[in-house]
Parts: C-alpha cells; structure tokens; sequence
C-alpha cells in the first residue's frame, strides 16, 4: 500500500479558496482516492476548540502562534499521518504556509521562530502540493465583504496586513515553486477549474 497524498489550499482571506473545495475532493474521489478533507486551523474536536479561540479571542502573538502549531500537531498526530500511512489522501483548508503568511508576514513573528515550530511539529512532512489562490487584496476584502456577516480577529486586519500576508504566500511560491502552484483567483470558475485539473493529475 503506498503512502496518500497530502495536498493544501492557501490564500489571503476572501480569495476564494475554499470555494473550490468540494469540486477538488470530488475530482480526486472521481480519481479513485479515499479522501480526507480537513482544515486548519481545526481537523480534530480539540483543533476545533482552539479554532474558535484563535478566531475569536484576542492574545498574544506568540500564543497565537504556538496554538496553531499545538491545533497542528493534533491535526498531524490523530487525523493526516494516519490518514497518509493508510494511503488514503488528505485535502487541507490550509496549513502551515498560512503561518508563515498571518503570523509572519501579517504580524511580523520573525520566520525562525516559526521554522523551529515547524521542523518540531512535522519532523520533515511537507504537503505534496499546496494550491495558492491569489488576487489583489483589494478585490479579496470586497468578496469577503460580500460574504462574511460577522468577520473573525483576522478578517478584521486592515488592507495593509493582508498585503503583507500575501507577500509572503507570493515569496514562498517563488522559493517552493515545485510543491506551490499560484492560482490566479481573477479568473472565471471554469478557467480555474481546468488548471486545478492540471495539477492534480500531475502529483
Ligand atoms: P479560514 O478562514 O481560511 O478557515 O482560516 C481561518 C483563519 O486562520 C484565517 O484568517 C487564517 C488564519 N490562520 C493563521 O493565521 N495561521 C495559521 O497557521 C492558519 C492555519 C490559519
């Protein structure tokens, strides 16, 4: 039996990521993979816990932080690697780009506080490919706008934290550019959804 595929989803908040969500699991179960979709932060009853406090209760920036990684190890330890050693497959609403992108881009952690956290938590494991949908921060707050009734702690950052947070998804889908794939979210659903198609046959 051979290992599952583990595949993330990235993009500043109103993107439009998670749109395409379901559309990709149905292709990948279409493919003949068992599928595990999750998110983070969350995947597991104590990872979700902690999302509704990281989302909604104010805190330091290193609690923040190291939340996240605890809700990740979690998520890890109980649901993916399982999941992988089974060879089933795992789609993820984000993961740890997102950490480097919010709380080291957005809120200025200094990135080796969050690869030490990093090689600590996962211990080498990397998704096999992450999708990064982007767009201008601008038009993501007007989607997010449009669709969020009451917005969380991050949804509520201001035009120039979001532009940091996607500076750092674009640099890393610069420096990691075999696993992250840019996904240019201006365009029409169908435009996006022959690219996705592309990748996910090609991992
Ligand atoms: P979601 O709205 O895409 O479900 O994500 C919840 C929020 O959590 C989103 O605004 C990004 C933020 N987040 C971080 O700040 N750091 C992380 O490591 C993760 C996984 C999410």
């Amino acid at each position: 039996m051979s290992r599952g595929k583990f595949i993330t989803l990235e993009g500043v908040d109103g993107a439009g990521k998670s749109s395409h969500v379901e559309w990709i699991a149905a292709r990948l179960r279409a493919l003949g993979h068992t599928l595990i979709v999750t998110r983070e932060p969350g995947g597991t009853p104590l990872g979700e816990s902690l999302r509704e406090l990281l989302l909604r209760e104010p805190m330091h920036l290193e609690t923040e932080t190291l939340l996240m990684f605890a809700a990740r190890r979690e998520h890890l330890a109980k649901l993916i690697l399982p999941a992988l050693e089974r060879g089933d497959w795992v789609l993820s609403d984000r993961f740890t780009d997102a950490s480097f992108a919010y709380q080291g881009g957005g809120r200025g952690l200094g990135e080796q506080r969050i690869s030490d956290l990093e090689n600590w938590v996962q211990q080498g494991l990397q998704p096999d490919l992450t999708l990064f949908f982007d767009l201008p921060v601008e038009v993501a707050r007007q989607r997010l706008a449009a669709s969020t009734a009451s917005p969380d702690r991050f949804e509520q950052e201001d035009l120039a934290f979001f532009n940091r947070v996607r500076k750092v998804y674009q640099e890393r889908a610069l420096a990691y550019a075999t696993r992250i794939k840019v996904i240019d979210s201006s365009k029409s659903i169908e435009e996006i959804r022959v690219i996705l198609e592309r990748y996910i046959l090609t991992i």
